[in-house]
């Protein structure tokens, strides 16, 4: 089964990432055909920076490596580094109605958020399309968000089949509904627009200072505490198996302990859990070639196989090659 999915370079990533998408990554790619890259230039319809372009797509790589992203178990490369993928885009423009585009809510948002539309953030959807379609991608897992890009990748997908046969493999939109949402600080789904995130890679003061701020009610030490309607509860049980929740519970009900003792087991959970994640960028970050010699790799076998099927869909379209 291909598995597909592209990851957008988007700076730091907080707990509520890693909870409701890089662990399913994880568990990807030891149960299924996984191809993962970098949506570089996707990154670029709303990024005019080049400097922090170049810097958050070496950052999101080693980020997600040190995270659990196996190479040798997964297909994991630049999306930049196959171009084929730019061939695809334009030939798809070329079946994509403009209407498809303008209902797209991704680009409507973004635009009444007051972005400046340019082509590219509006065809956005089509270079999507095309990252999907040329490696016969089956699956698709995303956030709810991008649900309508895929559908829109079938949409094209089923215009060129009626034009030349079956020769693009039709896509399907997985969305994790198992996973919860994770809380933020303020009791808020964890987001980076809203500024209620905990940093998986941020130094011990600053955890510190993340969990100490996040949201409780006022019940004093004395009094037990009510576990399931506490922040700080539902983001330590991330950590925890169900004897260990267990007794966190008994601690909430004990009435022996504030607030802060818990927020300070919560950091002491978030910064063991993260360690060897942590050790793993530090290594990265010091051997930075290293990690662009395994994107190198993945993007040739990736281009393997994007190579095969461009050349049959310009036989198919009357591109000479
Ligand atoms: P943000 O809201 O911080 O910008 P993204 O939209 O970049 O996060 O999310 C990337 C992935 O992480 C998506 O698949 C999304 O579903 C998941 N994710 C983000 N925040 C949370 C959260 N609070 N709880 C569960 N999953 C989340
Ligand atoms: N648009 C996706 C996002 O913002 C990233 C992405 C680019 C993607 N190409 C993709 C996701 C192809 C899945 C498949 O998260």
């Amino acid at each position: 089964m291909r598995v597909l999915t592209g990851l957008q370079p988007s700076g730091a990533l907080h707990i509520g990432n890693y909870f409701g998408s890089i662990r399913q990554m994880k568990e990807l790619q030891d149960s299924s055909d996984l191809f993962i890259f970098i949506a570089n230039y996707h990154a670029l319809t709303s990024l005019k920076d080049s400097k922090a372009l170049k810097e958050n797509t070496l950052d999101a790589a080693i980020n997600f490596l040190s995270l659990g992203i196996d190479p040798d178990k997964s297909t994991f490369w630049l999306q930049s580094d196959v171009k084929e993928v730019l061939e695809l885009y334009w030939i798809l423009s070329s079946f994509t109605p403009m209407g498809l585009l303008e209902r797209a809510h991704s680009y409507k948002d973004k635009v009444a958020k007051g972005l400046t539309p340019n082509h590219a953030l509006f065809s956005y959807p089509v270079l999507m399309a095309a990252d999907i379609l040329l490696y016969d991608s089956q699956i698709v897992p995303v956030g709810k968000d991008q649900i309508q890009h895929v559908e829109i990748t079938r949409d094209i997908a089923i215009k060129f089949n009626n034009e030349f046969g079956d020769i693009l493999t039709m896509p399907q939109f997985k969305v994790d509904e198992e996973v919860a949402t994770v809380p933020g600080i303020d009791g808020a789904k964890m987001s980076k627009s809203y500024g209620n995130t905990i940093d998986i890679f941020c130094t011990n003061k600053a955890l510190k200072k993340a969990t100490g701020k996040i949201v409780t009610n006022s019940t004093p030490i004395e009094e037990p505490k009510d576990y399931a309607t506490c922040n700080v509860f539902a983001l330590a049980k991330l950590f925890l198996d169900e004897s260990e929740q267990e007794e966190l519970k008994q601690r909430y009900q004990n009435g022996t302990e504030g607030y802060g003792h818990f927020k300070m087991y919560l950091k002491e959970l978030i910064w063991d859990y993260f360690g060897p994640a942590r050790d793993k960028r530090e290594y990265y970050l010091n051997h930075k070639d290293e990690v662009r010699d395994i994107l190198h790799t993945g993007a040739k076998k990736a281009r393997k196989l994007a190579v095969e099927k461009m050349e049959i869909i310009k036989e198919k379209v009357g591109i000479l090659s």
